[in-house]
């Protein structure tokens, strides 16, 4: 048995959110968002999260990133307990871990130039001690053309660019620490289809570039498909199934994974030349 610890292994990961009281003497309702949530992946693999609205797929996000608490189970990256590590530490790991969110146009700030949104997490990290703005801008630079835009963009804000710009721009953003893990929840849903394609292909490019491991999350079974070694079903807050993108194409045994895949209005998986 490999004695190194997966990436990310998230345990028994439950999140109740308390509602507000409707009157003094009820008790608070609460919403289970997530009722023991376990999953794990593996460096450089990738792993897909899908389920229907509500399923409780972006609070797995906002844990992963520890963006919030969870009411029980851990999560765990690269063997250290992101809830429980203190805050200085956390602010370390976070160079590890980056995320790409679903709205390419309420994620970037429309006041900022694209070189200070690239820049912003390695700003973030920096302290007094960090990079100088110099290196910062090299480094925006980089990134930038890691996902086929130009050095002289970094001057531009973002509403000078398309949705799948922008989207560059976000997964750019993300690079910029060298992370090992990019969350991303539902990066391409708001694209047009033939732009999803594209974002997919640059994300899949840039795992073998740098090796970087993504947890993407969408609530279509498509996307996930050429992206992802491993797909989780979610459903209520649980995990319902679990396989290859194919095998559950092909063989989906839970009637939950078969409605997902009914409402895909694709009979084969799309091919993303
Ligand atoms: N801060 C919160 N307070 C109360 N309830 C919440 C909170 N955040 C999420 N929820 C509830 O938890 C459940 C899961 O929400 P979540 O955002 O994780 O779903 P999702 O799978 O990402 O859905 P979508 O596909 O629509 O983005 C929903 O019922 C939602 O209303
Ligand atoms: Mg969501």
């Amino acid at each position: 048995m490999s004695t190194t610890a997966p990436l990310l292994q998230v345990t028994d990961l439950v999140r109740h959110y308390s509602l507000p009281r409707e009157s003094l003497f009820a008790t608070a309702p609460q919403v289970k968002a997530l009722n023991g949530v376990s999953f794990s992946l593996e460096a450089g693999r990738s792993l897909g999260i899908v389920g229907e609205s509500g399923s409780g797929k972006s609070t797995i996000a906002r844990l992963v990133m520890a963006l919030d608490h969870p009411t029980a189970g851990s999560v765990k990256l690269l063997g250290r307990d992101l809830h429980r590590l203190p805050r200085d530490e956390l602010r370390l790991a976070r160079r590890d871990v980056q995320m790409v969110f679903q709205d390419p146009y309420g994620s970037l700030d429309p006041r900022q130039t694209v070189e200070r949104i690239v820049a912003e997490p390695l700003a973030a990290l920096a302290g007094p001690s960090g990079s100088s703005r110099a290196e910062q801008r090299e480094r925006a630079a980089e990134s930038l053309a890691s996902v086929g835009l130009r050095s002289t963009d970094l001057q531009k804000y973002p509403h000078e660019f398309s949705g799948g710009q922008r989207q560059r721009i976000a997964i750019a953003r993300a690079l910029i620490t060298r992370p090992k893990l990019i969350v991303a929840d539902e990066p391409v849903s708001a694209l047009d289809v033939s732009v999803q394609a594209q974002v997919l292909n640059l994300m899949q490019d840039l795992q073998q570039q740098f090796g970087v491991s993504y947890l993407l999350i969408s609530h279509d079974l498509a996307v996930v498909n050429h992206l992802c070694d491993e797909v989780c079903v979610l459903h209520r807050g649980l995990v319902v199934e679990r396989g290859a993108p194919s095998q559950l194409f092909a063989h989906a045994q839970h009637p939950y994974t078969q409605a997902l895949l009914a409402a895909v209005p694709r009979a084969e998986p799309p091919v993303l030349a």
